[in-house]
């Protein structure tokens, strides 16, 4: 009954089941005891293996904000400024930090303006509940830097990515509006925005325009985005952000130390394959969309990127990304194929989390677990050991971004994107929220975050 020595590390904290040999009570009370303690195993083991639930901390059946005074709101609507059936909830980053006496803690999260040019008053904006508890979105820094057409302003900020040990909070710009549209409006450049989080603060650390060479003015879509280190230690802050172009199908470097950009393009591994009809509930969705999720492994050695349209997950050295005018194409690598089409990915320190679309389910694959049995460098593993992080067929449809603070916690947004982009989402909450953020506990931190002292990282490049 006891399980063996050998025991999995999940049966660890069950109860001992020797502690009774050295004791010499009578039969029927050993007996008893053992049934007492077997119980109590059954039951520690049924815990452990039964994953505990990912919590729903926001939910939305239709995007709302935290307006001045509902005049405006009520203006906004007649306008069309604001389209309740517009918003998307898209990407998500937490920030959390202890300042010796208090606690500071903000969800950042974007509605990209990429379905309609209107409708949608802010992309970027932080988490706030109302005076009804219900969660609404505050324009971040403000609602002057949410002003279509005002280059100086935010125009369809699509991804964020925050650095934890400085307070910095990363964001991509499009630069245009209504992309997805049969319209777009291609009003502004690209570019690259860092604010100071600090202590709720918003002043602008960068702004950098993309050049129409690097990034397109006119057929970008800035995806996703990664910070580098470049050593593990984080000593002298971000050197490059690395970010995806899914229409371009290129990963644009922007170097900060020399204000220099530059992209790299690859047809195969960053376009789509046989996998791109992503498969919903039995409705088969074309998905011909190219590279789009990105990862930095926490040694900062290699970066990791999929295309939505395609199961394949390939990394690239950094030292390839680093400089301009590398060999890029002979330098990836075809790491595996995931468990299924996903969209948003990241990595911590003990492996890599993405959703599983054809399955409503975050999956993480243990990069560590498959270093160590197959031998192998980074640069040389084969991806494995997949295993299911969350799932659930009703309230995670479509897991779009994901993130992980340094407190344990993975963070991700589900928002039913296959709907929307067949306009069957149901706006009047005939099919409850649509929009959610779970946060879920699974014991790992950022990339960015240093590795836990207890299990340093076995993954050396
Ligand atoms: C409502 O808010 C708008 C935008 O900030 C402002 O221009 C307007 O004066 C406010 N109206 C009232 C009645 O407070
Ligand atoms: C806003 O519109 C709602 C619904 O039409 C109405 O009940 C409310 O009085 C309006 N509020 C203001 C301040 O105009
Ligand atoms: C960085 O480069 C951009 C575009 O080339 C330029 O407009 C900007 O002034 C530069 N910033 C600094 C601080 O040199
Ligand atoms: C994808 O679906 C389309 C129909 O929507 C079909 O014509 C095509 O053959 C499918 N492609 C693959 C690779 O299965």
């Amino acid at each position: 009954m006891c399980p063996p020595n050998h025991e999995p590390l999940h049966y660890k904290t069950c109860l001992p089941c020797t502690s009774h040999k050295d004791e010499h009570p009578s039969a029927d009370m050993t007996a008893l005891r053992r049934g007492f303690l077997f119980l109590l195993w059954a039951l520690c083991l049924a815990i452990t293996l039964i994953p505990s639930h990912a919590e729903v901390i926001h939910e939305f059946v239709t995007i709302d904000y935290e307006w001045p005074n509902a005049t405006f709101r009520n203006q906004s609507l007649a306008n069309g400024d604001f389209d309740p059936k517009a918003g998307v909830l898209s990407g998500v980053q937490p920030y959390t930090k202890f300042n010796g006496y208090s606690w500071y803690h903000a969800l950042f999260v974007t509605v990209p303006r990429t379905q309609a040019v209107k409708g949608i008053p802010s992309g970027l904006n932080t988490i706030v509940k109302d005076a009804n508890g219900k969660s609404v979105l505050r324009p971040y820094p403000n609602w002057d830097a949410q002003k279509i057409g005002d280059c100086s302003a935010l125009q369809l900020p699509m991804s964020t990515a925050i650095d934890p040990n400085t307070g910095l909070l990363y964001v991509i710009d499009i630069g245009r509006v209504g992309i997805s549209s049969p319209n777009p409006a291609n009003l502004c450049p690209a570019k690259l925005v860092v604010y100071d989080i600090v202590q709720g603060g918003s002043s602008t650390v960068l702004s950098y325009e993309f050049p129409d060479s690097v990034v397109s003015r006119t057929t970008n879509y800035l995806n996703d985005i990664v910070l580098d280190y470049v050593n593990p230690e984080g000593t002298g802050g971000v050197k490059y952000a690395y970010m995806t172009d899914t229409l371009t199908r290129s990963i644009v470097v922007y170097d900060f130390a020399h204000n220099k950009s530059w992209a790299y393009k690859d047809p195969v591994s960053m376009g789509t394959d046989d996998d791109k009809n992503i498969t919903i509930h039995g409705i088969t969705y074309p998905l011909d969309i190219g590279v789009n999720g990105i990862a930095m492994s926490p040694t900062f050695n290699y970066l990791y990127y999929s295309a939505l349209g395609s199961k394949r997950l390939y990394q690239v050295p950094t030292w390839v990304l680093r400089t301009p005018g590398n060999d890029f194409v002979s330098n990836t690598r075809l790491v595996g194929s995931k468990k299924s089409q996903g969209d948003g990915m990241v990595f911590g320190h003990k492996g890599l989390y993405f959703g599983a679309l054809e399955y409503d389910a975050v999956y993480k694959w243990d990069m560590e677990a498959d270093v160590i049995s197959q031998r192998v460098l980074e640069g040389e593993v084969v991806m494995k050991t997949q295993v299911p992080v969350a799932q659930n067929w009703q309230t995670m449809q479509w897991t779009d971004a994901l993130s992980l603070d340094t407190y344990s916690n993975l963070y991700f947004t589900t928002n039913r994107a296959h709907k929307v982009f067949t306009n069957k989402m149901d706006f009047d909450g005939g099919d409850g929220a649509n929009f959610r953020i779970f946060k879920y506990n699974v014991h790992d931190k950022s990339y960015l975050s240093p590795a836990p002292p207890e299990r340093p990282d076995l993954i050396v490049g």
